[in-house]
């Protein structure tokens, strides 16, 4: 199957996850499940989320799937997810061994991309993923992490209604 017709399904399949998931926890934890069975490519999957009230703001490892890190709590002037939490953008890294910020998890890991999760404006915490390939994620996977972190978003706008 080509990439791009993919991408178009997981695409549709976390939009029904999200309206299948009873909360934001339940559609993070069948997410990152989702992301892992169905992209080849995507190694490690994994929310942090700002720990409430902490300061300075630390991001906690949430819902995640792939081998254990040691990084489950990341400062937000730590890492390339203290990076992505602190601009409030998406990270694509092609090379992790190129980019300083980096934090290993892996010893394999070779690419990785971090999207932010915001609720009403505000970021919240984020969607990760790592690839033992070079240079992994493409502006298609961009799109799809950040339909993925944006329904995350709806899901824990709607439930602090
Ligand atoms: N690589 C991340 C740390 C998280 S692990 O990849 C799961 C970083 O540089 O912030």
């Amino acid at each position: 199957m080509p990439v791009a017709s993919r991408i178009e399904e997981v695409r549709n399949e976390i939009s029904e996850l999200a309206e299948r998931s009873a909360n934001a926890d339940d559609l993070m934890r069948k997410m990152v499940n989702l992301l892992r069975k169905r992209m080849l490519k995507y190694n490690w999957a994994g929310f942090y989320m700002l720990e409430p009230g902490t300061q300075p703001p630390v991001l906690v490892l949430g819902a995640f799937d792939g081998t254990t890190t040691p990084h489950t709590r990341i400062p937000l002037n730590q890492g390339i997810c203290g990076a992505a939490a602190s601009s409030g953008k998406t990270i694509v890294v092609d090379d992790v061994s190129q980019d300083p910020r980096y934090l290993a998890c892996s010893l394999e890991t070779k690419s990785e991309i971090v999207v932010p999760v915001f609720v009403h404006g505000k970021i919240a915490g984020e969607l990760d993923i790592d690839s033992h390939f070079p240079a992994a994620f493409t502006a298609e996977d961009k799109t799809l992490v950040q339909h993925g972190a944006a329904l995350v978003g709806l899901k824990l706008e709607a439930s602090s209604e």
